[in-house]
């Protein structure tokens, strides 16, 4: 038996959390279909947003975590937090089993697979689990939404309203 799945075993009882991380610049209804698809497996979902200031974003990250709890609506099993440093070794903090990647098109695969054998690499511990957004999502990405609302163009079928009402302030130009 491999290390690996000694530690599952070892881990078959206890809850099952899963981290899903990311830049959430802002949260779209892409990122709303893989937390609702990480439920059914996992009994925890943390949404963790990375901090970090030297990359240029729309959003402070206080304000997408507020988002992202704004659109989860205070469901239970979804957690939302901020992380900085090596995603493993939050995984590690929060006792996670499995960091949880969407995955769009072919495109995302090979960024996705670089990231998750070097997670590997640093914690054997951790599995990826990638899973497949719907097929309504497959051209959402929260940079061709913030690119578009920035012109006036509507995305509100695109993210959560509370996402929507932010954008909003930030593109006076956007009329949903
Ligand atoms: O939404 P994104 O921008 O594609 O998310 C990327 C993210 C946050 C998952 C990735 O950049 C990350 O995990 N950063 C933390 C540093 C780290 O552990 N990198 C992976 C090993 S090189």
């Amino acid at each position: 038996m491999t290390d690996t799945k000694k530690s599952g075993a070892k881990k078959s009882g206890a809850k099952k959390i899963a981290i899903y991380p990311g830049s959430f610049d802002p949260l779209t209804n892409g990122h709303v279909d893989v937390i609702e698809r990480a439920l059914e497996i996992f009994d925890e979902v943390i949404v963790a947003v990375l901090h970090n200031p030297s990359k240029k974003s729309l959003f402070t990250s206080e304000e997408r975590v507020e988002m992202i709890k704004d659109s989860m609506n205070g469901f239970k099993p979804v957690q939302v937090d901020t992380f900085d440093g090596l995603l493993v070794e939050y995984a590690r903090m929060k006792n996670a089993v499995a960091v949880i990647r969407g995955m769009r098109a072919i495109s995302d695969f090979e960024n996705e697979f670089q990231m998750a054998l070097m997670n590997r690499k640093l914690n054997k511990d951790v599995q990826s689990v990638f899973l497949m957004t719907g097929l309504r999502w497959i051209f959402t990405s929260s940079s061709i939404i913030k690119e578009a609302a920035q012109f006036g163009g509507d995305i509100s079928d695109m993210v959560p309203t509370p996402v929507k009402l932010k954008l909003m302030e930030k593109f006076p130009k956007l009329n949903c």
